[in-house]
């Protein structure tokens, strides 16, 4: 029908529909403002590991996730840059036409021997990995169990999948034992979705517990440990944290964190990986990982393995902080300061930011209403001077408010 509006008409509807949009953002936006929760984007320059630049201001960085500050490692860059002088920039394809790089392929093969699965797959991102591993393996007629805390892209890989999500409470296993009590019968399949370590509260998830009630119930249990390879177990991740490694079918994480790059990765048996290269859309039809990022991903993971001494002092330091400010003991390199309102952690950030620290304000809907806090994330080189000065302010002039 539009296509028969004379230019003139066809140019005025253009124009409504344009500004009912920007109407809506617009409002939108102003509501978002009104609750101390609208984003916005700042131009921050990472020039080494740990400081950053804003404003002109130089100020150390306790808001990175780069735990062992390999982001800026020279031989992770080197090998990136090395991959780049060879390989060229983009992949060009997805991974199943010309994307598939023989350096995805040894990646994967570092990834399946560090997690001891027979075979893995690598992703475009974490966000990418989930919102196709959970829809290629769970349908309409199954149920997906996840932990209310865990982080968005296991939620979106949950409803992509249209099958019944239920949210089990934050690590209670009794809980996630009652809804399959309930419910497990009613499905053909059962995915029980968890983050190793919970990216914003910092704890780790009863891992072996979990494990076992899956197998009680015929349960796929699948952990994102983004925030647990390279600083857990040794540096293979939070399932390997405890005395015996835990039996997760499906080993989900990120290189973006610890691995200092970008990509992702699933760890599991090889009809597993088999199926996700026929399965997982975002596999399929997206382009696949540039081979640089798997070249840095490798050298890594060469550090990591070369030196587990290395991959624990993240954790020592959020110890050693959360000690002098009188939190409970941190469980990994990420310690959140809870505040409650989002107004109140915006002003609190902008103390420490006053102080030359980032620490950035975590509100809602990232966190539960009322949870706004300060999410701390602890790295190999973080000075320990710098620490203390952190804890006393947390302390003295945060939490004692
Ligand atoms: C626990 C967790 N899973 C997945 C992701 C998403 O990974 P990516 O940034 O590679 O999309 C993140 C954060 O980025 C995360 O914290």
């Amino acid at each position: 029908m539009r296509a028969q509006l004379k230019p003139d008409l066809a140019g005025g509807h253009a124009a409504a529909a344009a500004a009912s949009l920007d109407q809506f953002a617009r409002a939108k936006l102003a509501e978002l403002e009104r609750v101390h929760l609208r984003r916005s984007l700042v131009d921050t320059t990472r020039t080494d590991s740990l400081w950053v630049t804003r404003d002109g201001r130089r100020l150390l960085s306790f808001s990175c996730n780069d735990y062992l500050n390999l982001a800026q490692h020279p031989a992770v860059k080197e090998a990136a840059i090395a991959a780049i002088r060879r390989h060229g920039v983009g992949a060009g394809a997805s991974r199943l036409v010309t994307g598939n790089h023989p350096l995805l392929g040894e990646l994967e093969a570092r990834l399946a021997r560090l997690k001891q699965t027979e075979a893995a797959c690598v992703f475009g991102s974490g966000y990418l990995a989930s919102a196709g591993i959970i829809p290629a393996l769970v349908g309409r007629e199954d149920l997906v169990l996840v932990d209310e805390l865990a982080h968005a892209c296991l939620w979106a890989g949950a409803r992509l999948a249209r099958g019944t999500v239920l949210a089990f409470r934050h690590n209670d296993v009794r809980h996630a034992e009652a809804l399959l009590v309930e419910h497990r019968g009613r499905h053909r399949h059962v995915l029980i979705a968890t983050e190793g370590v919970f990216s914003m509260d910092g704890d780790l998830a009863p891992v072996p517990r979990l494990a076992a009630l899956a197998s009680r119930f015929d349960a796929w249990l699948m952990s994102d440990d983004a925030h647990g390879l390279g600083v857990l177990g040794n540096g293979r991740g939070s399932t390997f944290a405890t005395a015996k490694k835990a039996e997760v079918a499906l080993q989900m994480g990120t290189l973006s964190k610890a691995i200092g790059g970008y990509g992702a990765y699933l760890c599991a048996s090889r009809p597993v990986i088999d199926l996700m290269h026929n399965r997982a859309r975002t596999l399929i039809y997206s382009t696949g990982l540039p081979a640089a990022l798997a070249a840095a991903a490798i050298a890594a993971l060469d550090l990591i393995e070369r030196e587990p001494a290395y991959a624990a002092r993240p954790l020592a330091k959020a110890k050693a902080f959360t000690h002098m400010a009188g939190l409970p003991e941190a469980e990994s390199p990420i310690v959140p300061v809870m505040i409650g309102s989002a107004e109140a952690a915006l002003a609190a950030s902008r103390l420490l930011l006053e102080e030359g620290f980032l620490a950035v304000a975590i509100r809602p809907p990232t966190v539960a209403e009322g949870t706004a806090r300060l999410r701390l994330s602890f790295s190999a080189l973080h000075p320990d001077g710098e620490i203390e000065r952190l804890a006393e302010l947390v302390r003295t002039r945060i939490l004692a408010r």
